[in-house]
């Protein structure tokens, strides 16, 4: 087996043990400040008093639930979209073990999300456009993936993120092209909204929805 193989098995084999409530390795708040540096979020999230051009650091560093940090995550891409690729700068790699220590350190638990309100989740789905592209069982927009496909990350609030850190961006690009409004996330959407995709997946007819 080759090293990144087997990389891809064990980032797996996490992500499975991971569903349940606990995680397979204590998430650990100090490589999550190492990672908040690494990534350049220091560069606009100083210590108040400092400047910054983003909220300071102790305004998005607060107990908060898991999805609930992904939601924010999502909500400020517009603005770091603009100050990173809009300036030519790479826009920055977060894999879901530095997601889960990132959200750590900024105070994000799974145990604060609430329990998903699978009804709320069906109207988020519908209010956030997110098939105005994609399908949910073949209906809705043609891009892939369909949001039924079974996916690791739904059963995690990190790698979530880290997923939608990832390819938001590209969202965003479509999104601009296409003239749909970037939606923002508040409170329990998130949380709502992936419980519902989550269930949905856990009942969507084999075969019906291919994998990537
Ligand atoms: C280029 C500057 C910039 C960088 C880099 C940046 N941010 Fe931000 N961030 C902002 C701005 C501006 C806002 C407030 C406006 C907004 O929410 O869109 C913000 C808001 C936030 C929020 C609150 C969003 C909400 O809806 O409450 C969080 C959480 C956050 N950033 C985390 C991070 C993390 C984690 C990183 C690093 C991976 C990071 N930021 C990198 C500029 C930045
Ligand atoms: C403007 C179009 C657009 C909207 C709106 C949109 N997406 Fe996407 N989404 C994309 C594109 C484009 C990709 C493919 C990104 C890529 O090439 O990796 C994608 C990829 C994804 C993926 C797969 C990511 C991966 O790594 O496997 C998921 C899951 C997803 N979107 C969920 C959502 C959800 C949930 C919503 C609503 C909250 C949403 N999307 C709204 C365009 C959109």
């Amino acid at each position: 087996m080759s090293p990144r193989r087997s990389l891809a098995v064990l980032v797996v084999t996490t992500c499975a043990t991971a569903l349940g409530s606990s995680p397979a390795r204590p998430q650990d708040p100090e490589a999550g400040r190492a990672v908040f540096a690494a990534k350049q979020c220091a560069r606009c999230h100083a210590p108040r008093g400092e400047p910054g051009v983003g909220p300071a650091l102790e305004e998005i560093r607060r107990p908060q639930g898991q999805m609930e940090l992904a939601g924010r995550l999502w909500n400020h891409l517009p603005s770091m979209f603009t100050a990173t690729i809009g300036t030519g700068a790479a826009w920055p790699e977060i894999g879901a073990a530095e997601m889960a220590d990132l959200m750590a350190y900024l105070g994000a638990d799974g145990a604060r999300d609430p329990a998903p309100d699978l009804f709320k989740g069906q109207v988020t789905l519908l209010k956030k456009g997110c098939l105005k592209c994609h399908s949910l069982r073949r209906e809705g927009g043609p891009i892939r993936p369909d949001l039924a496909e079974r996916r690791a990350d739904y059963e995690s609030g990190a790698a979530w993120a880290a997923t939608m850190w990832t390819h938001t961006p590209r969202m965003a690009a479509m999104a601009v092209r296409r003239g749909i409004a970037y939606p923002r996330f508040a409170g329990d959407e998130m949380a709502n909204l992936i419980g519902l995709l989550r269930s949905a997946s856990a009942t969507a007819p084999r075969g019906a929805a291919p994998g990537r």
